[in-house]
């Protein structure tokens, strides 16, 4: 799915703006980065490509859709291709991790498809197949309070592997595990995406990962962009000026040598 910003801005409630004048073009099946500091803007930027929130400002365009002047019907229909990955997956606490998965295309089925999923998991081997990805096919019947912090991470990433959503956009998706595990599962959503001919954008507080998983990386600060360029074109000053005067800068510091991790 292709993506257009155009003068997108936008305001919470409160008066506060997260997202100011934004320009931006996503070409169908590009994976993107999006780094910067804590309260630049990442979230409020996923969330509103995801049609969670309105711009209020500006002309947002999906495909060749504006999704804000449709009926609440056709929005839904639109958000169904569209895949959330949260960093804390809102899972119901007692669920199944394989009736979490399934429930990635409760947008695609019929009420009556969806009620015989809640009683009885319909696609056992789908749910399978999208876990087995995220090295968690040993889950499928553990309940989601019963799993650590990565481990849900990576359900709901399957869940969204499983919805196989045209747009997959990704909040710091891997922020709860390990550096090996948070490298090995990006390098796995990266290659499902390209496999499904996903758009995919992620979120990461990972600068080094960023750079070397992600052929383009947006920096993002003060609701700006303030590059947007290829990974090998970002330089060790953009990422100083990006997180400059930020009490936790560490990130630039690991992506002065962000060639540690090779390219996919
Ligand atoms: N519901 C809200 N009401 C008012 N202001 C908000 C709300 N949510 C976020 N903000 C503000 O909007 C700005 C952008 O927040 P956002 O969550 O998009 O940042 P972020 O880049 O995702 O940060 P982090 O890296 O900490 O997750 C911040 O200044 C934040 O305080
Ligand atoms: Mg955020």
């Amino acid at each position: 799915m292709q993506l257009q910003l155009s003068g997108v801005g936008f305001t919470h409630a409160d008066g506060h703006v997260a997202l100011r004048e934004l320009h931006l073009q996503v070409a169908q099946g590009e994976q993107i980065a999006i780094i910067g500091p804590s309260g630049a803007g990442k979230t409020s930027l996923l969330r509103l490509l995801g049609c969670q929130i309105k711009p209020s400002l500006g002309q947002f365009q999906l495909g060749t859709q504006q999704p804000w002047q449709h009926s609440p019907r056709a929005l839904r229909a639109l958000r169904s291709r569209i895949g959330l990955i949260h960093q804390q997956p809102p899972l119901p606490p007692k669920q199944r991790v394989i009736t979490a998965v399934l429930a990635g295309r409760l947008g695609q089925w019929s009420l009556l498809h969806s009620l015989r999923n809640l009683l009885s998991p319909q696609d056992r081997q789908g749910a399978e197949t999208a876990l087995a990805r995220l090295d968690l096919a040993d889950k499928l019947f553990q309940r989601c309070d019963q799993l650590s912090g990565g481990q849900l991470q990576r359900v709901g990433i399957a869940r969204v592997l499983y919805q196989q959503a045209e747009l997959m956009l990704a909040d710091e998706p891997v922020s709860a595990m390990d550096p090996h595990l948070a490298q090995h599962t990006l390098r796995s959503l990266c290659a499902a995406a390209a496999e499904q001919g996903s758009t995919l954008l992620a979120s990461l507080h990972t600068v080094d990962l960023a750079l070397a998983l992600f052929p383009r990386i947006i920096g993002l600060r003060d609701g700006r962009i303030q590059f947007d360029l290829p990974a090998q074109a970002v330089s060790p000053e953009q990422l100083s000026a990006l997180y400059a005067n930020e009490r936790l800068a560490s990130p630039a510091s690991t992506a002065l040598n962000p060639l540690r991790i090779a390219r996919c």
